[in-house]
């Protein structure tokens, strides 16, 4: 039994050893650093790469510099020099311009955040600090943990801003932005329309003034990487008739009213909706005779009634406008 104890402690010092002193060789007492091994980013996209360390058991400096490096296939030599890609030394070289230190490395954040994604960023990076260029307190953090950085194909989808109520003959103006607080990116942003041929608008904000005959069209924003992946997204608009066209009533005696009236907003209710309706098929009517553009099947026409009905009952004050207007 002893012997048997004895000889598998053995294995496994043997085994444990050499792993323990490979991971210390080039580690510091004092140094740490806290960042993931790997980071996923979509092409055009951005990322923040969250990190933290501590140099001379110390997360407090004043005016340290921290670097971003590619890590090298092999060691760095005046030969094979590390590249920088981003740092906070003012003075040193620039580094990659999608690439920026956003920590403050004099609170001990080496945060790392990529804009722009490209294919040739899927690399290993360490991060280097100098407390000062002449203190000692000094390290390339190469035998701690290094992001790996992948990118992938893009397949998120841009968001469009919340078009809140929309009231025709009001201007509306929508804006469109990718995903993940991402504003610099060579990502191209188009905008369609339903009832528009073609491109509707190049940018990523677009002013319109909304008609009736928009009511029940979509709106698509779509955003293209510079290697060509499309992804988008897709609203339907709800256009109601402006408050300016009732007569002069306001909502306060809508309230206060009796079942007459309730039974009347009811009615009305029904009537606006049949209207709505018989608009919306004199629009689509006029507006495929105008441009033949088919997109009219009569399942989708189907769709629409439904989805108009209960975006309507949803909205009574809007509807009592539609009904006084009429
Ligand atoms: C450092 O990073 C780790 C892991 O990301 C986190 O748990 C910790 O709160 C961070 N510390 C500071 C001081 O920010
Ligand atoms: C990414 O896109 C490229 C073409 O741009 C394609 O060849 C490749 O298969 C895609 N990768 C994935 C994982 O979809
Ligand atoms: C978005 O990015 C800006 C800098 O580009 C930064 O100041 C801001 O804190 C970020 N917001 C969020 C929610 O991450
Ligand atoms: C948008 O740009 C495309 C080509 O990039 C052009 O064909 C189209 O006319 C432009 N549309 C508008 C509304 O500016
Ligand atoms: C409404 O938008 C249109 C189209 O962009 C613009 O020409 C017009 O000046 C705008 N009107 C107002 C009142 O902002």
């Amino acid at each position: 039994m002893r012997h048997i104890k004895h000889s598998s402690m053995w294995v496994g010092l043997v085994i444990i050893l050499p792993l323990f002193w490979e991971g210390i060789t080039c580690q510091v007492a004092g140094y740490s650093i806290n960042v993931p091994r790997s980071v996923r980013v979509q092409e055009g996209l951005c990322v923040t790469i969250p990190c933290n360390f501590t140099a001379n058991y110390r997360n407090m400096f004043k005016n340290s510099f921290g670097y971003w490096m590619l890590n090298p296939p092999n060691s760095p030599s005046p030969s094979n020099p590390a590249t920088i890609v981003a740092t906070t030394d003012k003075f040193g070289p620039r580094g990659r311009t999608n690439f920026y230190l956003t920590g403050n490395p004099d609170t001990g954040d080496c945060s790392l955040t990529i804009t722009d994604a490209k294919k040739e960023d899927a690399e290993t990076y360490y991060f280097r600090f100098e407390e000062s260029k002449t203190s000692k307190v000094k390290l390339n953090f190469i035998d701690y943990v290094k992001p790996t950085i992948s990118v992938t194909n893009l397949t998120e989808e841009p968001i469009i801003s919340d078009p809140g109520t929309v009231i025709a003959g009001i201007n509306k103006t929508l804006t469109c932005t990718p995903p993940g607080n991402c504003s610099a990116t060579s990502l191209v942003i188009q905008w369609r329309k339903s009832n528009v041929a073609g491109i509707w608008e190049n940018s990523s904000t677009v002013t319109f003034t909304p008609s009736l005959c928009d009511h029940q069209q979509s709106i698509t924003c779509q955003m293209t990487n510079s290697n060509g992946k499309t992804t988008q997204k897709t609203i339907l608009l709800h256009v109601y008739k402006s408050p300016s066209d009732k007569e002069d009533t306001n909502v306060c005696t809508v309230r206060a009213v009796d079942s007459t009236i309730i039974i009347g907003i009811v009615i009305g209710n029904i009537t606006a909706f049949i209207l709505i309706n018989v608009a919306s098929y004199f629009c689509l009517k006029r507006h495929m005779e105008k441009r033949q553009l088919g997109n009219a099947s009569p399942d989708s026409k189907t769709q629409d009634k439904e989805s108009t009905y209960e975006e309507l009952s949803g909205q009574k004050t809007a509807i009592y406008y539609n009904l006084k207007a009429q």
